[in-house]
């Protein structure tokens, strides 16, 4: 679970520790989806698509923005985006005939 920090043209905006596991992942293998659940209305959003690290400027901002921040720093705090290039919008319903709405890089071009 991580909180989504901006939607902008750079992308879906994300920040964690370079360091830690998904750090190293997203190193290795650019790549991510993000989803969001909503559980009463049976409903999910899924987002897929390569990811950029964001400057180090917007990865410090990030880091002083939090809740909280004691002024300390964290080199390894890094902002990324995430360019969707697939967006599947999924609600379940009753009859379990669920509904699927799947968009594309066909659909965004
Ligand atoms: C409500 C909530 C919000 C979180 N937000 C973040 C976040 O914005 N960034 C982050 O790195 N971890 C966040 N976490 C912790 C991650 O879910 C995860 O446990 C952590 O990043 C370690 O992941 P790793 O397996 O990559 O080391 C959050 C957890 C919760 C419960």
């Amino acid at each position: 679970m991580l909180i989504l920090k901006d939607l902008d043209d750079d992308g879906w905006h994300f920040a964690t520790s370079r360091a830690s596991r998904k750090g190293r992942e997203l190193a290795a293998n650019p790549q991510a989806a993000l989803n969001f659940y909503w559980q009463q209305q049976g409903r999910q959003i899924r987002v897929a698509g390569g990811v950029v690290e964001l400057s180090e400027a917007a990865s410090v901002s990030d880091w002083h923005a939090r809740p909280g921040a004691d002024g300390s720093d964290n080199a390894d705090w890094q902002l990324y985006a995430l360019r969707p290039r697939e967006i599947e919008f999924w609600q379940a319903r009753h009859d379990r005939r669920h509904i699927r709405h799947r968009f594309g890089p066909e659909s965004f071009s």
